[in-house]
């Protein structure tokens, strides 16, 4: 299939670039474009068939279900089978933003876009391409992370057009995403809110606005998972990612010593520090990227405390692990 790549400003899209795109989504084709988190790969979110396009181009599992964006709150209405006072709050505070919200679905959602869940993921992006690619196309639009599946997020259009050229109409590109996480995802099915995804909206944040809010963590061995994406490898580099965590000095000794190793096998490694938590969010996956293409074998990493925006950064780091060395408690844990 022939890619059309459109380069399209950010603060005023061109119309007739966002028609053209829209017109794609409409005829139940695949549109890439950018969000403030990550690139998505829309299709036309009522549309069951445009929906597997999806599933196929990017080789995701058919068992984990795609974020249904859309650009006002009257288009969530029709997709739910009731709203929460919470959701409402939620979208109050922090729409249009990088939160996710699942809500039980009606009848009109495929059950190609929530995978046969009985519930539906809800996003309202800020970014205006996204916003403007919607509400031409007058239709919610079902994305997940325009990449291959498993490899990192795409937070630069060379990253999509590097995974998805040739297997999808249209890729409007933009600049690099300023977020560079995917958005926090929470669930107001159940009796107490679940963060079932961390992000750039914190725990802390959404506990403001709705009061107890819990941090799902999957059990070992669970069978079923509450968010199917979480169980598959994520985010991975094709490099051995190794994260370190510790005190700053020991962090700072242990990557010498491992340096120091592998460098002796001739291996080519590579050394994320971490200092400003939000550059690091934005390059975290265009860095596994570059590692990749210029050869690295090894990634070492160290870690982050896991609160706030650390949180999300270690969930997405812990994913992409090969390695997790704890110094603290000495314990070594292998993959
Ligand atoms: O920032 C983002 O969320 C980006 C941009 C494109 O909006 N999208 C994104 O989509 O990250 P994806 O498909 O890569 O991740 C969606 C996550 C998956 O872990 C999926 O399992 C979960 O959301 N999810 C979707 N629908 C769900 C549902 N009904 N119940 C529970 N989890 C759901
Ligand atoms: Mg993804």
């Amino acid at each position: 299939m022939k890619t059309t790549i459109l380069s399209i400003n950010k603060d005023h899209p061109d119309r007739e670039k966002l028609q053209q795109a829209a017109h794609i989504i409409k005829t139940g084709g695949l549109v890439a474009f950018p969000t403030e988190t990550v690139y998505g790969l829309g299709a036309n979110a009522l549309d069951g068939s445009a929906v597997k396009k999806i599933f196929m181009a990017k080789g995701r599992p058919s068992d984990n279900p795609l974020i249904v964006h859309v650009s006002s709150r009257d288009m969530v209405l029709p997709l739910v089978a009731s709203m929460p006072a919470k959701a409402e709050r939620l979208m109050d505070t922090f729409w249009p933003g990088p939160l996710t919200i699942v809500l039980r679905k009606s009848r009109l959602v495929p059950r190609e876009t929530t995978a046969g869940l009985r519930t539906v993921a809800v996003r309202m992006p800020v970014h205006p391409v996204a916003l403007g690619l919607i509400e031409a196309a007058n239709t919610p639009i079902a994305a997940p992370s325009a990449n291959i599946s498993g490899r990192p997020s795409p937070t630069k259009a060379e990253h999509v057009i590097a995974d998805l050229k040739g297997r999808i109409a249209l890729i409007l590109a933009n600049g690099p995403c300023e977020i560079g996480l995917e958005s926090t995802v929470i669930d107001l099915t159940g009796s107490t809110p679940l963060i079932l995804r961390p992000g750039k909206i914190t725990v802390e944040q959404v506990a403001r606005v709705i009061g107890k809010v819990e941090i799902y963590k999957p059990k070992k061995n669970e069978g079923k998972v509450k968010s199917p994406g979480m169980k598959y490898t994520h985010y991975a580099p094709e490099a051995k990612v190794i994260v370190v965590k510790g005190s700053q000095q020991g962090m700072d000794l242990e990557v010498r010593r491992l340096k120091r190793i592998f460098v002796s096998r001739k291996k080519k490694v590579a050394i994320i520090y971490t200092k400003a938590l939000t550059k690091f969010a934005k390059d975290l996956f265009s860095r596994f990227r570059t590692y990749d293409k210029q050869g690295y074998d090894i990634i070492i990493v160290q870690a982050v405390p896991a609160e706030r925006l650390g949180l999300a950064i270690m969930n997405r780091l812990e994913k992409a692990a090969t390695e997790i060395i704890h110094l603290q408690k000495d314990k070594k844990k292998e993959k």
